[in-house]
């Protein structure tokens, strides 16, 4: 019997309107020559049940006592663990990212992912008739006519290079993390929606070996010291000269495998020095300050930093794949 059963039999009998309460509560309405007979045997009768009910409680609940020790809970067990999270792969590459920078100096500051067409494209000279533009297949936002400039998905960090410049006077140290967005088909290489760490240092003198130095000392924090790197000429309207900056590929060091395509090497971001017009546009003195800025493609790190082999993996949202990081 449980306590809960035992508690129901005392309500039934015993209760404010149990039988045995009821049985006393009635004794008035009885023949007076019945009355005396009848009261002294209901009263024997409440006094047996509250004995005999003292006598089941103390034996229900040893029974229960008896049946925790007998170990039906063992408290030596341990318990079960909840589900830890953990960072995803790409922000803990950004993070390393980051830090590194931030121990260079460089500031960390943020900008919209929801962007106008000026900061994203015209501000960085790239206007609308511009080949530069096809490179950036865009998200553009459905727009009221109310409002003087297309808006758009960013499609890379480096609005945040003439944001910042405008709200701030040099030197200007900064890295930019966040999402960019770009209507592209995707493969294993171009997701289209990324993750990009911008960086741009702007003071009196500086050049490109400032832009080298600074470039290799991150590829180096992240792939290690004995990982070569080098500079090639490119073109992006906002920088002359631009430059795209590789890391000597882990496996073949240099020689040429499949994994790098032959090439010995893989791209991890663009960069260059920043465009004298970009300079004076935001009302610096071109003449005194230069600067250089640079874009890495985070997934790209990654999958570097990992041996991935498919960029898709990443927001696949596929546990087994994110909990090996
Ligand atoms: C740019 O986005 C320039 N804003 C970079 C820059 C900044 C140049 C400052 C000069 C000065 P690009 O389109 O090459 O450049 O992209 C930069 C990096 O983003 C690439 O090196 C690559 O790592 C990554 N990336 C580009 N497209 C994709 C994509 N579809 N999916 C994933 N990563 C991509």
């Amino acid at each position: 019997m449980s306590s809960e059963d035992l508690d129901a039999w005392r309500i039934a009998y015993l209760g404010r309107q149990g039988a045995v309460t009821l049985l006393l509560r009635g004794l008035g309405e009885l023949p007076p020559e019945q009355r005396r007979e009848t009261g002294a045997a209901a009263n024997a009768l409440r006094r047996d049940l509250e004995v005999a009910l003292e006598a089941r409680q103390v034996e229900v609940e040893r029974n229960s006592i008896e049946a925790l020790e007998s170990g039906s809970i063992d408290v030596s067990l341990p318990g079960r663990h909840g589900l830890v999270g953990r960072l995803h792969p790409i922000t803990q590459t950004m993070r390393d990212m980051l830090a590194a920078l931030s121990e260079m100096g460089f500031q960390v500051v943020e900008g919209p992912e929801v962007e106008w067409e000026r900061y994203n494209f015209d501000a960085l000279r790239i206007p609308s008739h511009h080949p530069a533009r096809d490179s950036h297949d865009t998200f553009w936002m459905e727009q009221g006519t109310d409002l003087p400039n297309a808006v758009l998905l960013r499609t890379h960090t480096s609005p945040n290079q003439v944001r910042f410049m405008e709200q701030n006077d040099p030197p200007v140290r900064i890295a930019v993390p966040g999402r960019v967005y770009r209507y592209e088909a995707t493969d294993a290489t171009h997701e289209w929606m990324f993750h990009q760490v911008e960086i741009l240092a702007v003071d009196q003198g500086i050049n490109m070996a400032h832009m080298k130095g600074t470039l290799t000392q991150v590829a180096q924090s992240l792939f290690g010291r004995d990982r070569a790197v080098r500079f090639r000429c490119s073109y992006f309207p906002f920088v002359e000269p631009g430059a795209e900056v590789d890391i000597q590929c882990d496996l073949c060091m240099g020689a040429g495998c499949r994994s790098c395509g032959n090439e010995g090497w893989l791209e991890i971001c663009g960069a260059g020095m920043v465009h004298r017009e970009i300079v004076e546009n935001v009302g610096y003195d071109a003449d005194r300050y230069t600067g250089f800025a640079a874009g890495f493609g985070v997934e790209r790190i990654a999958m570097l930093r990992h041996g991935i082999d498919d960029m898709r993996h990443f927001f696949a949202n596929d546990l087994r794949f994110l909990r090996q990081f």
